[in-house]
């Protein structure tokens, strides 16, 4: 019988000529192995449906999930959708390639250490991970603003047709909760999501005041809640492996090659998260 891994990786960025390099070396091990895609491939949408049509086409199963950058409307970009319309067209897009998305029923792996639901998640950020010393969210984000570590989504990343990304993230989470929730009972889950669903990841972050954007406390017992053997998140571009609460946590991001190029070893991607 073979046996296929599941893998992972995020924040290819792959508008960085490097990081297109990197994406050209991402190979399956086994024509068994799934790969898990954690949000921010690249910033247009032609770049994303290149991308993950080309690792369509080498691994079994490709399972994404949206990071922020998907969902900026850049000026340059040919396709003008914003916000929720732009996350049903990537969708669309996803399922033309054969690519599941949060949208599409959880795909089970019942390879290796089986059988494990693969579920991808869009939840976004409400800004409920205060800034260190603010007291509210208007006070975290008027901190950030006079620190300048300003996430750019607050300028491309349109929430429409929602008032404001708090709401739309309300809507999300919403929708991911009930589709967990209608998991049988003891289902064990991989669970898959752009920004990590616990706050202490950000504990590192070298401009704390970045975490406002980087998840919220509505997820922050997910992983226990609903059975994960691992959870695997991006959008820090500090990847690692750490435990809260006896569940592994895998960040899997390649990140900027300023970033990566600085680290001791060279990226080691796509990292195998199970079994
Ligand atoms: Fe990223
Ligand atoms: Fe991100």
């Amino acid at each position: 019988m073979s046996e296929g891994n599941l893998f992972a990786v995020s924040d290819l960025h792959v508008s960085y000529a490097e990081n297109r390099r990197v994406v050209d070396a991402l190979t399956p091990e086994s024509e068994d192995d799934w790969l898990i895609v954690a949000g921010d491939v690249g910033d247009t949408f032609g770049d994303i449906e290149k991308t993950l049509r080309l690792l369509r086409e080498r691994y079994a199963t490709v399972i994404w999930a949206p990071g922020n950058h998907e969902l900026w409307t850049l000026p340059d970009d040919p396709v003008r959708l914003r916000g929720a319309e732009r996350y049903d067209a990537l969708v669309r897009m996803c399922r033309d390639n054969g690519v599941l998305t949060p949208e599409d029923e959880f795909a089970v792996w019942a390879g290796a250490g089986g059988p494990v639901t693969v579920a991808p998640l869009f939840q976004l950020y409400d800004y409920s991970w205060l800034a260190p010393g603010t007291t509210g969210k208007k006070e975290s984000l008027e901190y950030a603003y006079s620190t300048g570590v300003v996430c750019t989504d607050e300028m491309l990343l349109h929430p429409d047709p929602y008032p404001d990304r708090e709401s739309w993230s309300a809507a999300r989470i919403d929708e991911s909760e009930r589709r967990l929730s209608a998991l049988a009972p003891g289902t064990r889950t991989v669970l898959v999501s752009h920004w990590p669903l616990v706050r202490q990841p950000t504990d590192v972050l070298w401009y704390p005041e970045f975490a406002q954007w980087c998840g919220t406390n509505r997820t922050a017992d997910w992983h226990t809640r609903f059975g994960a053997v691992v959870a695997v998140y991006g959008h820090l571009h500090i990847p690692r492996t750490t435990h809260y609460d006896g569940v592994r946590f895998e960040e899997v991001s390649l990140g900027y090659p300023r970033e990566w190029r600085s680290r001791a070893d060279a990226p080691q991607l796509p990292k195998r998260v199970f079994p």
